[in-house]
């Protein structure tokens, strides 16, 4: 059935990460289905098959019904489901890659809180497992201005609730284990049997999944193949509203693990995932990790695990982390990669296999098994580490720190500022950087200014106005951007970096330590004067 719709959904601009929006927008009238048949018109559906799945929020559950129907009748051959029409974002991610699909569509809005009043999100994986580059999502937004009509087909719901295959008019629906594959390849990668052997001597681990989709993966391999103690996992089963949890896992959102990794008695090891299993928080007894210094650990000692075990081909970060990674790479002679925010810039590297790891200081890190960040691989490789170097999480940053110095880092967000003042920050910012350098603030002298901009060193796209960089000469930096994942108003997320070389000084708070360059950030941008805001909403 062909349905003219009336409702084109003008204005509706794919983010970093596909179309996320409030949950009754996405069950408005023709809004879901335009943007689905939108997705169809630009990858074309006749004959192709496509991963299906989602993490499990609100409106999960209909809306994998209503774009496997649309998907039947744009002429799809296959669609593989997860059980449940779940399936974190990795676990579509390596479906797509180890099926060797036509891609994939994923229903999340990742960290974001979901139910009835909160966010949804849709968004399409090429057939690499990874997400669209802009080009594509470029055309997804420009069909969305013009289309009038979708395609669907007429049924009954169909039964995702058992594994095996089925059919939607002349489409093939496989339904599968949502966890199977993925654990296997996780076992693949890491040593099962040294981790295994760890939880045996005693190590005591958290896992909180945040009501969210990682609880039924982290299950089954923490407890039933690693053997770590059942209650190891917390928050396990996955909930359409995440039991009113916001499933980011950084210290904020995830406040219950790191009060328990603080107090008295804590376990040796912790980690939290996010909405769609993409994104990690690792914290040690009393020792919290931010997510640039995690980059660099993991990739100084990812040739513990057998997957890395013949080192790294390369090293790839988002331009706002720190380049405390930047460091690793040069120790072990191999080139690194600074990209614009979000993982797509990751994908052409990774598939032209001239990175191995990658990392975002959003609390997202990741390598070339999958093209997404996987919070649950970050977390096993750091169990794999922990197995083979026997030291806690405090020792081994610490022995980090001492060999290639600490680059402290924080990034400060300002949430549902006014889209108008933030705009007009940043626009009276960009038009000042010119006059920057050989200016002094806090101490602190700008050697250079600029707005990020990337051309992509395997097919040469160029990516502009990827955030404002302020370079003092001491190495310190200050980075401004504004998010391209909220759904209300606008979020400037302000980054803050200072390099300690040591051996003095690598134990400060990094609030402390970033002081002079908070104070700096602020002048410069003038963020009161624009936005009326002194104070962040969020610290990571
Ligand atoms: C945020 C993070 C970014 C990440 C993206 C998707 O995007 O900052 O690193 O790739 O979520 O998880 P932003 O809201 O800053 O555009
Ligand atoms: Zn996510």
């Amino acid at each position: 059935m062909t349905i003219i719709s009336t409702q084109p959904i003008a204005g509706q601009k794919p983010g970093t990460s596909g179309l996320r929006k409030k949950t009754p927008i996405f069950m408005g009238e023709h809004y879901l289905e335009n943007f689905v048949q939108a997705i169809f018109d630009v990858v074309g559906a006749a004959g192709k098959t496509f991963v299906l799945g989602g993490d499990g929020r609100y409106f999960n559950d209909t809306a994998a019904q209503i774009i496997l129907r649309m998907a039947a009748a744009n002429g799809a051959a296959r669609v593989i489901i997860g059980q449940g029409a779940i399936l974190s974002t990795p676990a579509a991610s390596h479906l797509i890659r180890l099926n060797k699909t036509d891609g994939g569509i994923i229903m999340s809005a990742s960290h974001n809180p979901g139910g009835p009043t909160e966010d949804f999100g849709v968004k399409f994986n090429i057939s690499n497992g990874g997400p669209a580059p802009e080009s594509v999502t470029e055309a997804m937004y420009k069909r969305t201005t013009d289309i009038s009509e979708y395609h669907i087909l007429e049924t009954a719901d169909i039964d995702l609730g058992k594994i095996g295959r089925t059919s939607v008019g002349d489409m093939i629906v496989d339904v599968v284990d949502p966890v199977a594959n993925y654990a296997t390849l996780m076992e693949s990668l890491f040593d099962f049997p040294a981790i295994a052997a760890l939880f045996k001597g005693g190590f005591r681990m958290r896992m909180d999944s945040m009501c969210a989709v990682t609880g039924p993966y982290a299950v089954e391999i923490l407890e039933k193949r690693l053997g770590a103690a059942s209650g190891t996992c917390v928050n396990a089963t996955p909930l359409p509203d995440f039991g009113g949890m916001h499933p980011d896992p950084n210290p904020t959102w995830a406040k219950a693990l790191m009060d328990e990794m603080f107090g008295a008695n804590s376990p040796d090891f912790g980690a939290a995932s996010d909405g769609d299993g993409d994104r990690n928080m690792v914290v040690g007894a009393g020792a919290y990790v931010s997510p640039s210094d995690s980059l660099a650990v993991l990739a100084a000692n990812a040739h513990l695990a057998p997957g890395y075990a013949a080192g790294l081909k390369g090293i790839a970060r988002s331009m706002p982390t720190s380049a405390a990674a930047d460091r690793v790479a040069v120790s072990l002679g191999i080139e690194s990669y600074e990209t614009p925010t979000g993982w797509k810039f990751f994908g052409n590297l990774l598939d032209a296999g001239r990175a191995t790891i990658c990392g975002e200081e959003s609390f997202g890190t990741g390598s070339d098994h999958v093209r997404e960040k996987d919070g649950l691989w970050a977390i096993l490789l750091w169990l794999n580490i922990l197995a083979v170097r026997k030291q806690s999480v405090a020792a081994i940053l610490a022995e980090h720190w001492a060999k290639f110095g600490r680059n402290y880092y924080s990034r400060h967000d300002f949430e549902a500022i006014a889209s108008n003042k933030a705009d007009a920050m940043m626009a009276a910012l960009r038009g000042s950087l010119a006059t920057l350098p050989g200016q002094t603030l806090e101490g602190l002298t700008v050697q250079a200014a600029d707005d990020f901009a990337y051309t992509d060193p395997v097919d040469g796209s160029i990516s502009k106005a990827q955030g404002v960089r302020i370079l003092f000469e001491d190495g310190s930096r200050i980075v401004l951007r504004l998010s391209g994942t909220g759904t209300e108003g606008a979020t400037l997320r302000l980054y803050l970096e200072r390099y300690a070389a040591g051996p003095e000084g690598l134990d400060l708070d990094p609030q402390d330590a970033l002081a002079p360059v908070i104070r700096a950030a602020h002048t410069l941008a003038k963020i009161e004067n624009y936005t009326g805001r002194v104070t962040p909403d969020v610290i990571t």
